[in-house]
């Protein structure tokens, strides 16, 4: 109990801002408009709206069910089945000098690489992408760090700033951390070639810089092997490497909280060593990973069956949201038909970075009760064939002015 005239250490708590993306979501539950649309978070719905649930999900949930599992702890650093799993999904194979961690989530993988890099790199910047995810920033400060940007986006061409991209990459100090999405750039949904990923690897190895790749949304943009092109270009020329990978997508997952951090070593014995302070994290942090989520996936990718058919459902995913992008601008189009809305069709991933401004964006909200983020990144993932003509009816009507 307090003294009863100190004032409690609650009492000038300020009142912090909304999360930039879940504060939507929060916004739109609220609104009362039976056409409302959520276009803030990443969240992918099928046709009738609804977040999926993998037929092959089901199949390895319906195995669990029968099998009756304990439930026991896992270990610290996860299902051994499950960590063998990401590393040969991400990495093409299971590697010696790779250690894997189940996380909670990408986020998850991103927070607990943050932690130990700032244990090992204390004097280190972080750079992200300008722009790039809003949690980036806010989770690499939280843990302790000084986060700046590198050129990425050029807003005129809708397209990748790669000179400026390059030139800000050569510029940076060795030991800096470097963020890198390895596909889907969210929010704009611009990625790399192959030959630019070839040239950035060339100018983070030779300038000792530490990538870090986020790979969330494995298979939503060219299938589950061509989007691991960046993930294994990086783990096979250099290390440290430090990669956060995410299930929620891919796997319609979510809620089950699953995703992995990846470190790729110099060796096996350097993997024990760094393996062994991952896992103090985790275990000073929530102790161990809950089990159901790994367990799915474990069983899904661990069934040659079941993994085809998980292949086949990502692709049905992946092909519904690229029509979506083409219904949303042949009608944005019809409706202005000076507008040149051309640019979402070659962004890749659950994101439209649609250039709106934030009026604009305030104006969907207002009188169309559609969300978005307020940067204009769209999810088009939770565009449908009932919502998509009223989506292009108000964006243009707000384009219009
Ligand atoms: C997003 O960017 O909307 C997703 O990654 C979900 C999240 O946690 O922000």
């Amino acid at each position: 109990m307090n003294a009863p005239h100190s004032p409690s250490p609650l009492a000038s708590v300020p009142m912090a801002p909304a999360d930039p993306i879940l504060g939507v979501t929060e916004a739109y539950v609220a609104d009362q408009n039976p056409r409302k649309v959520n276009l803030g978070v990443g969240v992918y719905t099928d046709d009738q709206g609804k977040i999926p649930l993998l037929e092959c999900v089901r199949h390895a949930e319906s195995e669990r069910l029968k099998s009756a599992a304990p439930r026991g702890y896992l270990p610290i650093d996860g299902l051994a089945a499950y960590d063998r799993a990401v590393q040969e999904l991400v990495f093409g194979a299971q590697k010696q000098n790779v250690v894997t961690v189940q996380a909670l989530g990408g986020t998850g993988g991103l927070k607990i690489g943050a932690d130990f890099l700032r244990s090992i790199a204390k004097e280190s910047g972080v750079w992200i992408s300008e722009p790039s995810w809003e949690n980036h920033r806010q989770l690499f400060e939280a843990a302790g760090f000084k986060v700046n940007s590198y050129p990425y986006y050029d807003a005129k061409t809708h397209g990748l700033d790669f000179a400026g991209m390059k030139q800000g990459l050569d510029a940076l100090p060795a030991g800096s951390i470097v963020v890198l999405h390895a596909c889907c750039h969210n929010p704009t949904g611009v990625d790399l070639t192959q030959e630019q990923w070839q040239a950035v690897l060339e100018i983070v190895s030779s300038r000792g810089l530490i990538p870090f790749l986020d790979l969330a949304y494995q298979g939503f943009a060219e299938g589950l092997d061509a989007d691991a092109y960046a993930a294994r270009l990086f783990s096979e020329a250099m290390s440290p490497v430090f990669l956060s990978s995410s299930f929620s997508k891919s796997f319609s997952l979510y809620g089950e909280r699953v995703g992995a951090l990846s470190v790729v070593t110099g060796s096996a014995e350097e993997a024990a060593r760094v393996l062994s302070n991952l896992k103090r994290i985790v275990r000073t942090n929530y102790s161990n990973p809950p089990t159901h989520g790994g367990q799915i996936v474990a069983t899904v990718l661990g069934n040659p069956q079941l993994k085809s058919l998980w292949d086949r459902e990502v692709g049905g995913m992946r092909d519904r949201i690229k029509a979506m992008r083409k219904t949303l601008v042949d009608s944005i189009h019809k409706r202005v038909p000076g507008s040149d809305f051309k640019f979402v069709l070659s962004q890749r991933g659950m994101f439209s970075y649609s250039g709106l401004t934030r009026d604009q964006v305030r104006r969907l909200r207002e009188e169309y009760s559609i969300y978005t983020i307020d940067t204009g990144r769209i999810c088009v993932a939770a565009l449908t064939t009932k919502n998509v003509e009223y989506v292009a009816d108000a964006i243009a009507s707000v384009i219009r002015g």
